[in-house]
């Protein structure tokens, strides 16, 4: 029987950095209130650079082939997660394989929002386990800078989002290591709470005047439905991951949670029981870069040494849908 797990990972952002200040002048907000509500203090944005979620990706991913030293003709699949997609159709997935000049691998897009890198991680997993493939680039790319309603209607998400990509190679191997379990979960009666609504196929004219005008090809969010949920989910889900495999949490040696909001970490934290130090947050750096922020999450708890081989490492997320899973992986 093989295992998963995950070689190598990297992520990359966009050079231009936009500070709570720099939005302060754009809408009516100050770095106070987006710092106390959400515990940021910076995220990175694309700009005016015209770099898509694929650009970003393919920084990230040739970071990971540096690290791996395997090469390209090596890699046997693609996972691509994303919400903010390069084009309506084809998939970023595409777009990615061509400028990575990658073989003629098959390449699947994930759209799961902000629980786009859990479920990407899953299929990659069973593929693996499955005996199908042995090399697996499991990507989470997002630019949402540019879908932002940077004036004072939007200030409520808007503050929110960040751009950036991470990336891993998952890996099959015959040791007792690796990807545990994957539990995901969904409940589209929440749809309406997150959510980009145009351009729409439902509609003769998937995009209007009067839907630009009514702003809604920007994200829109009812904050206070996605907290309570959000705050019930991740506990929930990841504690049915340790359930499954017959641990608790006090075996766990680090949660990464979807960096959503430093106050739903928090509220995850304490209804886990668990140490502050043992739920690993970089959201004041980056922001929430939704598919991509478990992954950049992760690569940096490994390049500051939080993570040994042996321990137990529970990536949860939660998001539009409502969609939300967990993975344990033994590391
Ligand atoms: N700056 C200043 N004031 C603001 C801003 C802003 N950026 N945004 C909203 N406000 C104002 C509102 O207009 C409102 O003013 P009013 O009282 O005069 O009407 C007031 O602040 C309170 O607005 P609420 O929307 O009720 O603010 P709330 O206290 O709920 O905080 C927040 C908003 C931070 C989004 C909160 O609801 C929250 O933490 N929600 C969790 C959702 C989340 O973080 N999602 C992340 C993305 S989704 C995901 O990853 C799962």
């Amino acid at each position: 029987m093989k295992n998963s797990y995950i070689k190598d990972i990297a992520f990359h952002v966009p050079e231009n950095i936009l500070t709570n200040d720099d939005l302060s002048e754009l809408m009516d907000t100050s770095h106070e209130w987006i710092q106390t509500r959400t515990g940021i203090h910076q995220r990175y944005s694309t700009g005016d650079s015209n770099l898509g979620p694929v650009d970003l990706a393919v920084c990230a991913v040739n970071k990971v082939l540096d690290k791996s030293n395997i090469q390209k003709a090596d890699i046997d699949f693609v996972v691509f997660a994303t919400s903010t997609p390069d084009y309506f159709v084809p998939g970023s997935g595409a777009l990615f394989q061509e400028k990575m000049g990658l073989d003629n691998i098959g390449v699947l897009d994930i759209r799961q929002g902000c629980s786009g890198f859990t479920y990407a991680l899953s299929v990659a997993d069973k593929f693996i386990k499955s005996e199908t493939y042995n090399n697996i680039l499991v990507i989470g790319a997002e630019v949402q800078t540019t879908q932002l309603d940077f004036d004072d209607n939007g200030r409520g998400t808007a503050v929110l989002f960040g751009d950036g990509a991470a990336a891993c190679l998952l890996t099959s191997t015959s040791k007792d290591k690796g990807i545990l379990s994957a539990h995901l979960h969904s409940d589209g009666r929440f749809i309406d709470e997150l959510g980009t609504l145009r351009p729409s196929s439902k509609f003769k004219d998937i995009i209007t005047v009067d839907n630009v005008k009514d702003r809604k090809h920007h994200i829109h969010m009812n904050g206070r439905e996605v907290f309570k949920h959000a705050v019930r989910r991740f506990p929930e889900v990841i504690l049915e991951g340790l359930e499954f495999n017959n641990l608790t949490i006090d075996d766990v040696n680090l949660v990464i949670p979807h960096q959503a909001n430093y106050r739903i970490t928090q509220a995850v934290q304490k209804k886990l029981n668990i140490d502050e130090d043992k739920v690993f947050s970089n959201i004041h750096n980056y922001g929430n870069t939704t598919a991509a922020s478990i992954g950049i999450a992760l690569s940096e708890a490994l390049d500051q040494n939080k993570i040994k081989d042996g321990d137990i490492i529970v990536l949860a997320s939660f998001g539009a849908g409502f969609q939300w899973g967990s993975i344990v992986i033994k590391w």
